[in-house]
């Protein structure tokens, strides 16, 4: 359980399996801590949580993934197994998978962190991802930011790093209620030059972390997922 893990002043950090992003972070994810990835649609948010996710399972940390889309299994499955480094039999065991779909829209804010705790103590993940966070939005009006300040403070009592997603309309950069209570802030972006599409990572925040500033191209293929490029453009 060392192994994916490195150092840097007096936190503990897991590596996010990204490669370049690491280094733009001090070698990795705090831990404990909840980060939120920020972007438009398409932008590569769920390969980036699916990236973290296969990184840890690779180095002995389990993983859970709270999905909130009444996806099946199966159905995710399918989209995640294209990439190279998604091994479906890794879903099951080294990560769990709970859709809480039908949830979100029957149970009350505190029922459903109730059922999100269970399932945490019941799976002792080191690294949990809650992809999308942003569209409870949607369904608990009015609640939405003590909702989020209890979840990111009950998430950061468990040993575990938090992934949580947020989708942003084009043209917004992160969805401003969940940015007040997360530890760190990753944007993922996308521009149109030249007729060619092109996307962008930066770090935001993170806590605790000397954290390079500047907006890097990324590129997203099937054999690695999420690539930071080198060079700025
Ligand atoms: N298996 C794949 N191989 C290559 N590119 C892919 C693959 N899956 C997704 N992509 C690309 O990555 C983009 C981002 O996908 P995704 O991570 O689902 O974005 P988001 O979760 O932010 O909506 C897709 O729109 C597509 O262009
Ligand atoms: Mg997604």
């Amino acid at each position: 359980m060392n192994i994916g893990r490195s150092q840097a002043g007096s936190l503990v950090r897991l590596t996010s399996g990204i490669p370049g992003l690491d280094e733009m972070i001090e070698g990795g994810l705090p831990f404990p801590s909840v980060v939120l990835v920020a972007g438009a649609a398409g932008t590569g948010k769920t390969t980036f949580a699916l990236r973290f996710l296969t990184e840890g399972a690779a180095k002995g940390e389990r993983g859970l993934l709270f999905t909130t889309l009444s996806e099946p299994t199966q159905w995710m499955l399918r989209y995640a197994s294209q990439f190279e480094f998604v091994d479906p039999d890794l879903f099951g065991d080294a990560i769990v998978y709970h859709d809480l779909g039908t949830v979100i829209r029957e149970a009350e804010p505190s029922e459903l962190l109730r059922i999100m705790e269970d399932r945490i103590a019941e799976v002792m993940p080191q690294r949990i991802v809650i992809d999308p966070l942003s569209v409870l939005g949607d369904m608990l009006v009015g609640n939405y930011r003590s909702f989020l300040f209890d979840l990111t403070n009950r998430l950061k009592n468990w040993n575990a790093t938090t992934l949580v997603t947020g989708e942003v309309p084009p043209g917004e950069l992160y969805p401003a209620e969940i940015s007040y209570a997360v530890d760190g802030i990753i944007l993922l972006m996308m521009s149109e030059e030249e007729g060619a599409r092109r996307k962008y990572l930066e770090v935001l925040k993170m806590r605790g972390t000397a954290h390079m500033t500047e907006k890097r191209s990324i590129d997203i293929n099937r054999q690695e997922g999420i690539v930071v490029l080198r060079s700025r453009f």
